[in-house]
């Protein structure tokens, strides 16, 4: 068969099984959408993502009145608000599940075994700083917070917690520390006491006094933290690059070394590992947890 034979009958197989599935999302705009994505976020959809895209996506077409996909990509790369429906489409394909002292142990092992650690090393300066990147609606950098704050060795320490994420929304809302039961569900009943208004059902406003403790702040994490926040002590990344592509990864993971002091933290989700690369960074097992040290 000719290679134009052979492409022909791809194009046409392909299509009969859009047709077939009922997908809205062609082949061709899929690869499209998804580099459009990786390059604004790192956030690496496969082949198979074809149909969680479309998903996530047909709201926001249905809001614009658009019916086809091809015209929304096309809105995207030339649309009057280019930048702020770029905005919308990662809101729309991001997953910013989060709640408070999620992988518990190893926030932790940061306040148990990684501060007697930052305690000795800061002596002479008596700050501390911490980044969560990619900290969603705050939960993250609010539970350092709260783990932190009552720890005698740094009391009257200058501790600075900071708190990005890549979408807006995320941000208002880690800003505003209003949350459902759902975000508390590793909340101890004591913390809860101590550190949450129980306003109505369902809803949990966190005390002023851990809020003041962390900045929050839109920002994509390719761009390093805010300005003037760094070197930190110790940056938590988590459940944030199990998503993104290999190099996208890589480009993270140069992001935090230089963000980071010598011998400074890296603590990355469960789920998440540099195993499988090259870095600069070390492997150190706690009694609780595995982290890695720059
Ligand atoms: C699943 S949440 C993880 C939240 C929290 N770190 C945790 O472990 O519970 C992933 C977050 O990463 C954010 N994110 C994805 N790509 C990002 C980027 N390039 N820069 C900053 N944040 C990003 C998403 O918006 C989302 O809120």
């Amino acid at each position: 068969m000719t290679g134009a034979r052979h492409n022909a009958l791809r194009d046409a197989l392909a299509r009969s099984r859009e047709a077939s599935t009922g997908s809205r999302l062609d082949a061709e705009t899929f690869l499209g959408l998804r580099d459009l994505i990786a390059g604004a976020s790192g956030i690496d959809f496969d082949e198979n993502s074809r149909y969680i895209v479309e998903r996530r996506l047909m709201p926001r077409l249905r809001a614009l009145r658009i019916d086809d996909f091809a015209a929304y990509y096309r809105t995207l790369l030339f649309g009057e608000d280019r930048a702020g429906e770029i905005e919308r489409l990662l809101e729309a394909v991001t997953i910013r599940e989060t709640y408070f002292f999620r992988e518990s142990a190893q926030l932790l092992a940061l306040r148990d075994d990684v501060l007697p650690d930052l305690v000795a090393e800061n002596a002479a300066s008596k700050t501390i700083r911490i980044w969560s990147a990619g900290c969603a609606s705050g939960e993250e950098p609010y539970s350092v917070a709260m783990l932190l704050g009552t720890q005698p060795a740094i009391k009257g320490w200058d501790v600075r917690i900071f708190g990005t994420d890549l979408v807006p929304s995320a941000v208002e809302a880690a800003r505003a520390g209003v949350y459902r039961d759902v975000a508390l569900r590793a909340t101890s009943d004591d913390k809860r006491e101590l550190y949450f208004e129980h306003e109505a059902a369902n809803v949990w406003r966190l005390d002023e006094s851990v809020r003041q403790r962390v900045t929050i702040e839109s920002r994509n994490l390719f761009d390093g933290a805010p300005d003037g926040t760094g070197p930190f002590d110790v940056i938590l990344c988590r459940n944030v690059l199990l998503y993104f592509g290999d190099a996208a990864r890589r480009r993270a993971v140069d992001v935090f070394h230089d963000s980071l002091r010598e011998g400074g933290w890296l603590l990355l989700g469960h789920a998440e590992s540099l195993l499988s690369m090259r870095t600069p960074f070390r492997l150190v097992h706690l009694g609780r947890d595995v982290v890695y040290r720059k």
